[in-house]
């Protein structure tokens, strides 16, 4: 699909032929990391593998996917066999993990950095932990009290003589975080193509496999807190630190799951004697919510070790505890009683494992909006990761031979154990990934980033809602700027907080994206590529922070008739300064 003339035009006009010159050079991201991390520890087989920083939690469908319960299971159970440490900057960990495997076989252990140098450790055997647990003192400390609350976040201390440091040098960190927008741009402009472009900004920005650890570990951490009143329970990351969608420093959404509680679903005999449990009830299910998350949030908030800022946000529609895990460096969000979420976070893992283009989308669309402030942390009137991600997915599904398959699909084709009907609303659908047939979509990533602008910059927003349920667009049931609707609740729409002007600055911004990736000067490496001037180009051009200037705040009325934007007039003149020098 193509612009009509009059908009091609339009953009034409508005936009002035530039090239973007920027020198620098890449510095580096990741640090290398000492492949003495590989020895064995113990008598575990499973090496301490943290030579590869860029190792990704990877979900490939050729290699036979997980579902999404399979994956959560098995790294929840994970990091129940692991402990959170904060050590010296210059611990010796050879040292360390001798110290440590006394309490048994240590699975995997790698270091990071966050106000401190921390270790996360995981044992093979969760025995290994009460055995731990027994030689660890809870500190005195002179003229304070402390709370003598067992966690397992713990401190490394060394009172001599044991010399712990590694000769000069900190043990080898694995990164939790991402590097700078600029840095990306530097880096994306080496590349030699729009679809190289876009699968390392992929690469950039995914979570680690070890950052995901954490991520479930500092769940882990957190239920042992929520045991003291509920022992069975379980939290759950869902949201982007587990649907394939998160980027390094994304928050961590965790689910306080207290449907594994045995005796819940246990069914009253028929006839002679049963006990069942006296209980308090609640007003409403939204009431028993907010007060199990109260009291939570207080114990986080009085007794949760490294648990900062503890905000207890009781009346949102969803409510939640919100605080800063500083160990990890996590912005936390609890939640309970969230299971549509949970949901949604399971569905956007299967179509984000079906193709590896569509996460490669996500992330590009993702960041390019993020780039130019059309999403943001703070709530508000902007469009959410969320409802962009659904946008990407909606426009995959409407391709000429679809990439990805529609929700009702995905419904047909699950079976017994997938059935999921929660609060009267139907969330059934397939959870094995080889049961779903592809089409054959051979569409590059180039083309579909230009076409997914070129979809949305001529989209009938002002009619139309976005159905990936359907998999095709349908009359809006009301007049909100932006209509989604919400996948497993259909009467509700996932972005009712967008307002016109968020709307239009997004569809100015898809258009002049759209017409740049037309342009020979945007979408192909400059002529100083191979002299290692790496001017921005394709997709690196598209994030320029300045591009928002161009179709920005000011909406697009006021744009036609400034049509030489300031930033146009910057990169001529930084196109002109950059031709003298050379
Ligand atoms: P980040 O911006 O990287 O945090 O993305 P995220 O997907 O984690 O988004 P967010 O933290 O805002 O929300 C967490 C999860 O809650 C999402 O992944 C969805 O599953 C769900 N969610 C968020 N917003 C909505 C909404 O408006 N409607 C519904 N049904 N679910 C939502
Ligand atoms: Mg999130």
């Amino acid at each position: 699909m193509r612009f009509h003339g009059s908009l091609s035009a339009a953009m034409a006009s508005s936009i002035a032929l530039c090239k973007l010159h920027l020198r620098g050079s890449l510095s580096k991201c990741f640090k290398k990391v000492d492949s003495c991390f590989q020895r064995k520890f113990g008598t575990s087989t499973a090496a301490t593998k943290t030579d590869a920083p860029n190792k990704k939690y990877k979900i490939d469908s050729k290699d036979g996917n997980k579902s999404f319960y399979t994956v959560q299971e098995e790294k929840i159970e994970q990091a129940e066999r692991s402990v959170l440490i904060s050590c010296p900057a210059k611990t010796n960990e050879k040292k360390f993990l001798s110290y440590l495997s006394r309490h048994g076989d240590i699975n995997k252990c790698f270091f990071y950095e966050s106000y401190g140098t921390y270790a996360v450790v995981e044992f093979s055997n969760k025995e290994s932990l009460t055995s731990l647990h027994e030689g660890t003192a809870i500190p005195s400390i002179n003229h304070e009290a402390t709370v003598p609350f067992k966690s397992r976040l713990l401190s490394l201390r060394n009172a001599g003589p044991v010399d712990m440091s590694n000769g000069q040098s900190a043990p080898p960190c694995q990164p939790q975080t991402t590097i700078h927008i600029n840095e990306l741009i530097q880096r994306l402009s080496k590349e030699a193509s729009i679809d190289q472009q876009i699968s390392s900004l992929t690469e950039t920005y995914q979570l680690t496999e070890e950052n995901v650890c954490l991520r479930f570990l500092v769940c882990s951490l957190l239920k042992d807190i929520a045991a003291a009143y509920f022992p069975e329970c379980t939290i759950r990351p869902f949201g982007s630190s587990v649907n394939g969608f998160g980027k390094l420093g994304c928050d961590l959404d965790m689910f306080l799951d207290l449907d594994g509680i045995s005796g819940r679903n246990l069914k009253r005999p028929k006839a002679g004697l049963s006990l069942e449990y006296q209980t308090k009830r609640s007003a409403s299910e939204r009431a028993g919510t907010q007060s199990i998350l109260s009291v939570i949030g207080e114990c986080v908030d009085q007794f949760g070790p490294g648990c900062v800022g503890v905000q207890k946000i009781l009346q949102a529609r969803c409510p939640l505890v919100r605080f800063a895990h500083q160990p990890s460096g996590f912005q936390c969000d609890l939640t309970a009683n969230n299971r549509v979420a949970m949901k949604s976070s399971e569905l956007l893992y299967l179509y984000g494992g079906l193709d590896r283009r569509v996460r490669c989308l996500v992330f590009s669309v993702r960041c390019w909006a993020r780039a130019h402030s059309i999403t943001s942390s703070i709530p508000g009137a902007w469009i959410s990761n969320f409802s962009l991600t659904v946008m990407v997915l909606f426009f995959l599904q409407r391709r000429t031979i679809p990439i990805l398959p529609t929700l009702d699909h995905l419904k047909e084709l699950a079976g017994p154990l997938d059935k999921s009907v929660i609060e009267g609303n139907d969330c059934t659908f397939v959870s094995d990934f080889t049961k779903i047939r592809l089409q054959d979509n051979t569409e590059t990533l180039e083309q579909l980033l230009q076409e997914f602008f070129e979809f949305y910059g001529t989209f009938a927003f002002n009619r139309m809602s976005i159905n990936i349920r359907k998999g095709r667009e349908q009359n809006k049931p009301e007049m909100s700027p932006l209509h989604i609707q919400n996948p497993f609740e259909p009467a509700l729409n996932v972005s009712k907080n967008v307002n016109g002007t968020q709307l239009e600055r997004f569809v100015a911004l898809c258009r002049e994206s759209a017409w740049m990736l037309q342009q020979r000067e945007f979408n192909v490496p400059h002529s100083g590529s191979a002299t290692g001037n790496n001017a921005p180009w394709g997709l690196a051009a598209l994030l320029m922070p300045s591009v928002s200037q161009v179709a920005g705040v000011k909406g697009r009325k006021k744009r036609k008739r400034e049509p030489a934007s300031e930033r146009i007039k910057g990169l001529l003149e930084s196109l002109k300064n950059s031709e003298v020098k050379s």
